[in-house]
């Protein structure tokens, strides 16, 4: 069975990166300043106390500086590599950390940290320091970068080429997710309707755990090493 798998799509979230030492959002260190990521990270939020919403990410992407890929995300950048079927890794994280490790064949559904956004031209620009209180853009000048994430209630990134790329799977694997944001949380329903076999990697039962055809609970720092020599290794054979 393994060894007829040629297009696999990955999704990873917070928890691929726990272990380099970036909080989840949804755990028991979830909580930022007493907010709700659900409260900081909306347009309106935006709109309302921007100073509160840079700070929140100004935060985030400082975390960046003091930390590294984990062994998780080394495994994705082999699996990347040596892979010689269709391979896409969607991450939802905004942290940098697959692409530290080497991923090439990745997309960022919900933005990136090192990357600022013009509210007024629509360009994004490479930004690695803090935001402060919404600096120039250099595209047209205007006051209007913000933070290249998506917001609640915001359009993810990508989707078409996420959507056609479930279509094709052969196996879809979730990684480190809680599967409580949507529409990440329903790839694993897109997967299986278009006849991919589907496979858990998490600490914990996620919301949508039910729906895959495999769960397996642990640490990704394990996990994903292991399935990805089981995966390279039945290729070879
Ligand atoms: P969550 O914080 O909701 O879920 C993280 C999941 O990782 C949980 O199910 C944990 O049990 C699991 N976990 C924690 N440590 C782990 C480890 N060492 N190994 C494996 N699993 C571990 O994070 P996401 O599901 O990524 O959106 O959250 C989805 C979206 O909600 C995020 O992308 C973010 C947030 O709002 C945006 O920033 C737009």
């Amino acid at each position: 069975m393994t060894s007829d798998i040629r297009n696999i799509v990955v999704l990873t979230g917070a928890g691929i990166s726990a272990e380099s030492g970036l909080a989840t959002f949804r755990g028991p260190d979830g909580l930022w300043e007493g907010h709700r990521v659900e409260d900081v990270c909306t347009p309106e939020a935006l709109a309302r106390d921007p100073v509160l919403v840079h700070r929140f990410y100004d935060a985030r992407r400082a975390a960046l500086e003091s930390v590294t890929p984990n062994a998780a995300h080394e495994a994705l950048a082999h699996l990347d590599a040596a892979w010689p079927g269709e391979l896409l890794i969607v991450t939802q994280n905004v942290d940098d950390l697959h692409e530290r490790a080497g991923a090439r064949r990745l997309l960022h559904m919900h933005g990136e940290l090192l990357s600022a956004l013009c509210a007024a031209c629509g360009m994004a620009t490479r930004w690695a320091g803090a935001m402060g209180h919404g600096p120039e853009c250099p595209g047209c000048g205007a006051r209007a970068l913000r933070p290249d994430i998506v917001f609640f209630g915001e359009m993810p990134y990508q989707m078409d080429r996420i959507d056609e790329a479930l279509t094709r799977a052969d196996l879809f694997v979730s990684i480190g997710t809680s599967g409580a944001v949507y529409p990440a949380a329903g790839f694993v329903q897109t997967a299986r309707h278009y006849g991919a076999g589907t496979l858990e990697l998490n600490l914990e039962p996620s919301a949508g755990s039910f729906q895959f055809s495999e769960s397996r609970m642990g640490k990704a720092s394990r996990l994903v090493p292991q399935w990805v020599s089981e995966i390279l290794g039945a290729r070879n054979h």
